[in-house]
């Protein structure tokens, strides 16, 4: 039995749970075959892709499965704790958590400039992960989220697929790949991790882009606006989950620009900062359209950002769709 490198043309649509656990099962087959009683790599970042790779991998070889959760600071509320409570806790994973915050943020500090933003938290996610895989000399293989469109967009030239996820050559010249998800397309990833116990708000989470809140912070990110968005996201979360949109908006957030506007609370002037709602859907990412949020919850939404999240003083809507605006703001 050997991991498939290609998707067949044949291969059936995986829709039903049946057919996630028939793939599941022969997956299982092919990573012990391939493994045997070696140890395996994985960086869990925490989003679909790797998720559902630790839990087939965890099934197939337990605790030869190294995971790495590296958290840079600028993950959403929670989701470092979710990624221990359910792969340490519920999995029994073998799973090494670095907080390398202050590492980050102090590389960021003063930093305004988007592309060099997006650089130092690539790098340094490379660095980080490399620091931690050198430690661990007995590991032979290395497992990636690789899906199908991602090795369809490399070979059609619009994305580089990076193997080893960019890793320097004495890293990634040491390992065998494990992909285990690589002929999937997205929908069938998220069936398979319901087939294997992930959790719903795992499974169908949002995108979410490798710098994370760090491209929500626009400018230069300071610590205080960093837990301002990451407060307001949160809140914008839960209130799209106890409405019913959650899974149905395609893609939501929430940015806070860095300058501030005159406002009022309890009687006194503030100075604060805005806070600006994005809610959009889309099929290919290229074009995007707003959704229209029902006024009562807009209203609400800006009681809550308001009143709850420090620093901010007024809450906008972004009502413009892609082109002309990108879905980030950097
Ligand atoms: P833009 O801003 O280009 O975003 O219209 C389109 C989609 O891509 C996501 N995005 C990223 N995803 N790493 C990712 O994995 C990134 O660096 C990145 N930048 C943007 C964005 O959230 C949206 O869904």
């Amino acid at each position: 039995m050997s991991v498939a490198d290609r998707r067949p043309d044949s291969m059936q649509r995986i829709t039903s749970l049946e057919l996630a656990n028939a793939f599941i099962s022969e997956q299982i087959e092919a990573l012990r075959a391939q493994i045997g009683s070696k140890k395996v790599l994985l960086a869990l970042s925490g989003g679909v892709d790797s998720s559902v790779v630790a839990a087939l991998l965890i099934k197939a070889v337990g605790q030869q499965l190294v995971c790495v959760h590296v958290n840079h600071g600028l993950l959403r509320k929670g989701e470092p704790e979710q990624v221990i409570e359910v792969f340490r806790g519920q999995m029994n994973a073998n799973l090494i958590y670095v907080d390398a915050t202050d590492r980050f943020l102090d590389k960021l500090a003063g930093v305004s400039d988007p592309e060099t933003k997006r650089h130092i938290i690539g790098e340094e996610f490379i660095d980080v992960f490399a620091e931690e895989a050198r430690k661990l000399t007995d590991v032979d293989f290395l497992a990636q989220g690789t899906i199908w469109p991602d090795i369809l967009e490399s070979e059609a030239g619009i994305k580089a697929h990076h193997n080893a996820g960019g890793l320097p050559a004495d890293i990634a010249d040491r390992f065998e790949l494990v992909e285990p998800v690589k002929i999937l397309f997205k929908d069938e990833v998220r069936v398979v991790g319901r087939a294997l116990g992930l959790p719903d708000n795992m499974v169908d989470r949002q995108p979410f882009p490798g710098p994370g809140l760090g491209v929500r912070c626009p400018g230069a990110i300071t610590r205080d606006r960093l837990e301002a968005v990451r407060e307001a996201d949160a809140i914008l979360r839960e209130e799209f989950a106890k409405n019913g949109l959650e899974g149905k908006v395609w893609q939501y957030f929430t940015v806070v620009p860095d300058f501030k506007s005159t406002g009022i609370k309890n009687g006194k002037r503030t100075f604060e900062w805005p806070c600006i709602i994005r809610a959009i859907n889309t099929t290919d990412v290229m074009e995007v359209t707003v959704e229209h949020l029902p006024a009562e919850l807009i209203d609400h939404l800006v009681k809550r950002i308001t009143t709850e999240v420090e620093g901010i003083n007024r809450v906008l809507y972004d009502y413009t769709p892609k082109p002309p605006a990108t879905v980030e703001y950097e």
